[in-house]
């Protein structure tokens, strides 16, 4: 049986996987609006304190030159600006102003806005977010007011983190909650349209397979026109076709089961017949003489018909059992059995090279033969030529992994009523008394043995093609 989805254990369903998408897509997304929405608040930032520092160092140009700058003027333009130190350079001039209590950096990390290189500014936030705990930070920049002074400030990095991480966080909230709610409705939407639709259609599926006689399961399909719609449609008319044929199928087998019956008290009761006519062929009457060949004929053909029809029932049950078979052994025995021995008529050449063992099911394979030979020997003998002189050959070649045995003769060819129905049972009979089982029958063995039979056109006679797979153990 095969093995179904239940069995082998589930892998996560559609929808897992596609909030599982989802989510990736907003992670993407996030990294994408995140970083250089970092690296725009911390210029911003940046350029602020800039515009600080010009400030401070427009009012240290207000004091007169030769006036010192007051220190605690001076402390108080660096407290609002919050730094240590603010230095402006124009045109050869430079200016300085300085906490007298400046504490000595640690560690100090410039920030050039004079270079604005998008990929510089967001190396420098993440640099800011990671490592600017307690650095002092030396800013350097023109502000867009006075583009000709050269402001440089210093100071601690931590204020500059700190608001950076207050603004991550915000970011960080508010495109989650911008990103979850289309994720959301993308994720209802194709829920409701894609997944529970195909999981309807997945369940039908299972449970029709396990029931397919209860018409009840057969899918009802919704009306949609997409392809879901015609999916379902579709599942709907294989699924009632199924059912009908199904129910078909029975009632042949029923039917088949009955025939078998009937036909086996026929052929008991035929046979019974035949001992009588037997008998009565004996008397001698010349009028019973005369009727009791024709008599006995016609029983002859009746059992054979209800014998092969037996025949036919029991064959299909049986695998095929192989071993190795000395095949020009096989092919003496058919053609002993086809009443070819020693036949006054017909030459029956055995090509088959001595010691080739092929691995088959020696019973079937004598059968297969035994139907194409007695085929040829019937063609012949009804046909009743002389030019040329009738003849059957069996031949045996190799052709990579596969072998071949050909059966032919040189008579009159197949008919062309036999030609259409070839290889179907009961309708490939083109002879007067044929049951027209031979062929199917010898297909049938064929292909329960990996292998093809075909019919070979050729200008004279029949020829009929036996391929077969050569596993490592045939010789
Ligand atoms: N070698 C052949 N030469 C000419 N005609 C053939 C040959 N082999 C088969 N046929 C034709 O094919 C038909 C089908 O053959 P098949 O063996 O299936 O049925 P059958 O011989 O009529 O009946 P059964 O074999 O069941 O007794 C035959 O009736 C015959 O007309
Ligand atoms: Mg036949």
């Amino acid at each position: 049986m095969v093995e179904t989805s239940k069995k082998r254990g589930r892998s996560p369903g559609l929808s897992v996987k596609l909030f599982a998408m989802i989510i990736f897509v907003i992670m993407v997304v996030e990294v994408v609006i995140f970083l250089p929405s970092l690296a725009n608040a911390r210029t911003n930032w940046l350029d602020d304190r800039l515009r600080v520092g010009a400030v401070a160092v427009r009012v240290l140009d207000a004091v007169p030159e030769n006036m010192d700058l007051p220190a605690d003027l001076a402390d108080r333009l660096l407290e609002t600006a919050g730094a240590i130190a603010i230095a402006s350079r124009r045109e050869g001039q430079s200016q300085l102003i300085e906490r007298t209590d400046a504490p000595m950096p640690t560690s100090a990390v410039t920030a050039d806005m004079r270079n604005r290189d998008p990929f510089t500014l967001v190396l420098g936030a993440l640099d800011t977010l990671f490592n600017g705990d307690d650095r002092i930070l030396r800013i350097v920049g023109r502000t867009a007011e006075d583009s000709e002074n050269l402001i440089e400030i210093l100071m601690p990095e931590a204020p500059l983190r700190a608001s950076l991480l207050i603004y991550a966080r915000n970011v960080f909230i508010l495109s989650l909650i911008v990103a979850l709610v289309p994720a959301i409705a993308i994720y209802l939407f194709l829920n409701r349209v894609l997944i529970r639709p195909i999981q309807r259609i997945t369940s039908n599926i299972i449970s029709f397979r396990d029931a397919p006689e209860n018409a009840s399961l057969i899918i009802l399909p919704s009306g949609r026109r997409d392809e879901i719609g015609v999916a379902e449609t579709e599942l709907a008319a294989m699924e009632s076709d199924l059912f009908s044929m199904l129910r078909q199928r029975r009632h042949l087998a029923d039917l088949g089961l009955a025939v078998a019956k009937i036909n086996h008290d026929l052929r008991n009761t035929l046979t019974s017949a035949q001992l009588l006519s037997d008998q009565v062929a004996t008397l001698d009457d010349p009028q019973v003489q005369r009727l009791a060949p024709r008599l006995v004929n016609t029983l002859d053909k009746a059992i054979g018909f209800a014998q092969s029809v037996l025949d036919y029932g029991r064959q299909s049950a049986k695998p095929p059992r192989p071993q190795p078979v000395d095949l020009r052994a096989l092919v003496s025995e058919a053609c002993f059995d086809g009443g070819l021995a020693g036949h006054p008529g017909i030459t029956f050449n055995n090509n088959v090279p001595d010691e080739v063992t092929i691995f088959v099911d020696p019973d079937q394979m004598a059968r297969v033969l035994l139907n194409l030979i007695k085929n040829a020997r019937e063609a012949l003998e009804a046909s009743q030529q002389e030019d040329p002189a009738p003849e059957i050959s069996v031949d045996y070649r190799q052709n990579g992994d596969w072998f071949h045995i050909s059966v032919s003769d040189n008579g009159p060819g197949l008919a062309p009523r036999a030609k259409e129905n070839l290889f179907v049972a009961f309708q490939g009979s083109a002879r007067a008394g044929g049951t027209g089982l031979g062929l199917a029958i010898a297909r049938e063995l064929t292909e329960a043995h990996g292998g093809e039979l075909s019919f070979v056109e050729r200008e004279v006679g029949t020829q009929f093609d036996i391929a077969l797979p050569r596993t490592k153990r045939i010789g």
